[in-house]
C-alpha cells in the first residue's frame, strides 16, 4: 500500500515570520491525522526557521531546488549537503518553472536526481506537458521522455517521488480532470514498471496543478494518484489542511 503525500510548494512566497506561522499552523492542524506524509517546501531563506518549527512533528521539510555539485565556485547555488544540514528530507527537482524560466533540461534534472539520492535526499521529480504539447497530442512523448531521461542511471527507485504537473494546470485554476490525470499517472507507472519491475508499485506519483480542497476529492479517488503537490492553496492553513483532510478520508 502506498502512503499518500501532500506536499506544499510555497514558491517565492513568505517572509521568515510568515513561514514560521504557516508551518506552525500546519503542524498543529495535522496533529489528529495519523497516516500519510505532509511535506512543505518554503523558500531557502526560511528553511532554517521552519526546520526548527516542525522539529519532532510529522511534517517533513523540502527545498524547491538544488545544484548537482557538492561544493565550489557556483555563486548563488545551494548544494545538496547544505539542504541535508538544514534538515531537508526532500527536494523538488525539475519543476516546470525551473524548466521554463531557468532553462533546466532533462539532463540537469537527471544530474540533480542522482546527486540528491547520493546524499540521502529524496527527490520529488516534476514532469508535465505544456498546453501546446497536449493539443498536439504529444503528452505521452513529452512525459515519457522526461521520466526516462530524468531517471537515467538511477538503479534504485525506492526514494524517488514523481509529480505529474501539467504546465497548463499550474496556477491557472484549470485543473486536469481525474480521468486525464489518471491516464498520465498510469502511463508513468507503466514506464516505471518497465524500468524497475514490481518496485514501481510502491512509488508515489503526485498530481499537481490548481489543486484545492474542493477538487482533490475526485482526483485522489483514482488508482494511480497517490497525493498532491500544491502551490497556491498551500499558502493558507485552511486550504492546505482541507486538502490533507480530504485525502486522509479517502486513501
Ligand atoms: P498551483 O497549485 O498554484 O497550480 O501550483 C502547482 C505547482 O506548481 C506546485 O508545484
Amino acid at each position: 500500500m502506498r502512503e499518500w503525500i501532500v506536499a506544499g510548494n510555497w514558491k517565492m512566497h513568505n517572509t521568515i515570520q510568515e513561514s514560521i506561522a504557516l508551518a506552525k499552523a500546519i503542524k498543529d492542524g495535522i496533529a489528529s491525522v495519523k497516516k500519510g506524509e505532509v511535506i512543505i517546501a518554503p523558500p531557502y531563506t526560511a528553511l532554517a526557521s521552519v526546520s526548527e518549527t516542525i522539529k519532532g512533528s510529522r511534517v517533513s521539510l523540502a527545498a524547491q531546488n538544488m545544484f548537482y555539485e557538492d561544493k565550489g565556485a557556483y555563486t548563488g547555488e545551494i548544494a545538496p549537503g547544505m539542504l541535508k544540514d538544514i534538515g531537508c528530507a526532500y527536494v523538488l527537482i525539475g519543476h516546470s518553472e525551473r524548466r521554463k524560466y531557468y532553462h533546466e533540461q532533462d539532463n540537469d534534472v537527471n544530474l540533480k536526481v542522482k546527486k540528491a539520492l547520493s546524499v540521502g535526499l529524496k527527490p520529488i521529480m516534476c514532469v508535465g506537458e505544456t498546453d501546446e504539447e497536449r493539443v498536439k497530442g504529444i503528452t505521452r512523448d513529452v512525459v515519457g521522455r522526461q521520466v526516462k531521461q530524468g531517471l537515467a542511471g538511477v538503479d534504485k527507485i525506492d526514494n524517488v517521488v514523481i509529480a505529474y504537473e501539467p504546465v497548463w494546470a499550474i496556477g491557472t485554476g484549470k485543473v486536469a480532470t481525474s480521468a486525464q490525470a489518471q491516464e498520465v499517472h498510469a502511463f508513468i507507472r507503466g514506464i516505471l514498471k518497465d524500468l524497475y519491475g514490481s518496485a514501481a508499485n510502491d512509488i508515489r506519483i503526485l498530481y499537481g496543478g490548481s489543486v484545492t480542497k474542493d477538487n482533490i476529492g475526485e482526483l485522489i479517488g483514482m488508482e494511480d494518484i497517490d497525493g498532491a503537490l500544491v502551490g497556491g492553496a498551500s499558502l493558507k492553513p485552511d486550504g492546505f489542511l482541507g486538502i490533507i483532510q480530504k485525502i486522509s478520508e479517502k486513501k
